[in-house]
């Protein structure tokens, strides 16, 4: 017989462990309210498709996640991988910020096995809930040798995508989760793993680009200041200066377009030594930047990571250096 792998699952909270009083509700629900026991006993057979450990790192609505969670969740992460009796690693999570915390560990934990974010858009509590399915398939995946070296993996509703290009693009379906113009590395169908792409993740920054952050107790403070019609006239860029932000991202309308009553603040922001990120809106695309914009302004351009990824980044970035020109490459 096959031996089965062994896989560590960590619970965060969110909806997948979350419990509403009525079973129709997909709304009105407490998020993080079901333990890491109890998420395992509510897949049927889990048991049978790999060996499963749990730990409980916290329980909360992931609109309330800190930084300094995530420095937990890493040092959590990697003390896991570097265990011999596991192969690989589940982290239950709450949808809303899912995607930033699988960037942040995709950047930080240093391990070739497979790690696999999942959650729900349906409390535990709802009939069809969508939670069961989404462990089951993310224990799946992380048992699943194929999975190595793919980078950290987001797996929701049969569908496997890369951190850099996930996002959340739904917030009542259940096709929540989304690579804009690129699609899934890969699906699961009938119990079976299909891999259509190695993705950007596994291509460009899988265990290449990583940040040590063993010594942090905290990220340096980035500020995202977002782009509209009437927006920002400084009040908000200076605010963030202020309030001692050492990068900014500014979330543009289109590729990297900066209206001009913010352009001179922003230049200025940059020559000060505060690295801006020119980001985008959009939800899909790669912001790429005129000479002007790099080289006469000082702006980094986020290329295809969304403003709140590009904000990771950055933090990152500013841990090991404030040279704009560097930060530039990393980006
Ligand atoms: C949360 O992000 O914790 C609540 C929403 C969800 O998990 O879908």
């Amino acid at each position: 017989m096959e031996q089965k792998a062994n896989v560590h699952i960590i619970a965060t909270g969110g909806t997948i462990a979350g419990r509403a009083d009525s079973t129709a509700a997909t709304v009105s629900y407490k998020a993080g309210e079901l333990t890491v026991g109890q998420l395992i006993a509510s897949v049927p057979g889990l048991d049978k498709l790999a060996n499963l450990s749990g730990e409980q790192l916290c329980n909360i609505d992931s609109k309330d996640m800190q930084e300094t969670i995530w420095l937990q969740l890493a040092e959590r992460v990697e003390a896991a991988a570097e265990r011999k009796d596991v192969d690989g690693i589940v982290i239950t999570h709450g949808t809303d910020t899912l995607e930033e915390t699988a960037y942040f560990l995709q950047l930080t934990v240093k391990t070739d096995k497979p790690i696999v974010l999942t959650g729900a858009m349906r409390p535990a509590t709802a009939i069809s809930a969508d939670g069961p399915m989404n462990i089951w398939q993310s224990v799946q995946v992380a048992a699943d040798p194929s999975a190595t070296g793919r980078g950290v993996l987001v797996v929701m509703n049969g569908q496997i995508n890369g951190t850099e290009t996930v996002t959340k693009v739904n917030v009542n379906a259940l096709e929540a989760f989304q690579s804009p113009g690129r699609g899934p590395m890969g699906v699961i169908v009938d119990g079976k793993i299909f891999w259509q792409s190695q993705g950007i993740a596994g291509v460009l920054t899988a265990n290449k680009l990583k940040f040590t952050i063993k010594n942090l107790t905290q990220l340096p403070k980035v500020r995202i200041i977002y782009g509209y019609v009437g927006g920002d006239d400084g009040l908000f860029v200076k605010a963030a200066l202020q309030d001692g932000a050492r990068g900014l991202v500014y979330a543009a309308c289109g590729n990297g377009s900066v209206p001009e009553k913010l352009t001179d603040l922003l230049k200025e922001t940059a020559a000060s030594g505060v690295p801006v990120v020119i980001a985008t809106r959009c939800g899909g695309g790669i912001v790429v930047l005129s000479e002007i914009m790099t080289v006469t302004n000082g702006f980094i351009a986020s290329g295809l990571l969304n403003p709140q990824k590009a904000k990771i980044l950055l933090q990152l970035a500013l841990t090991q250096t404030n040279n704009i020109k560097e930060i530039q490459r990393l980006f």
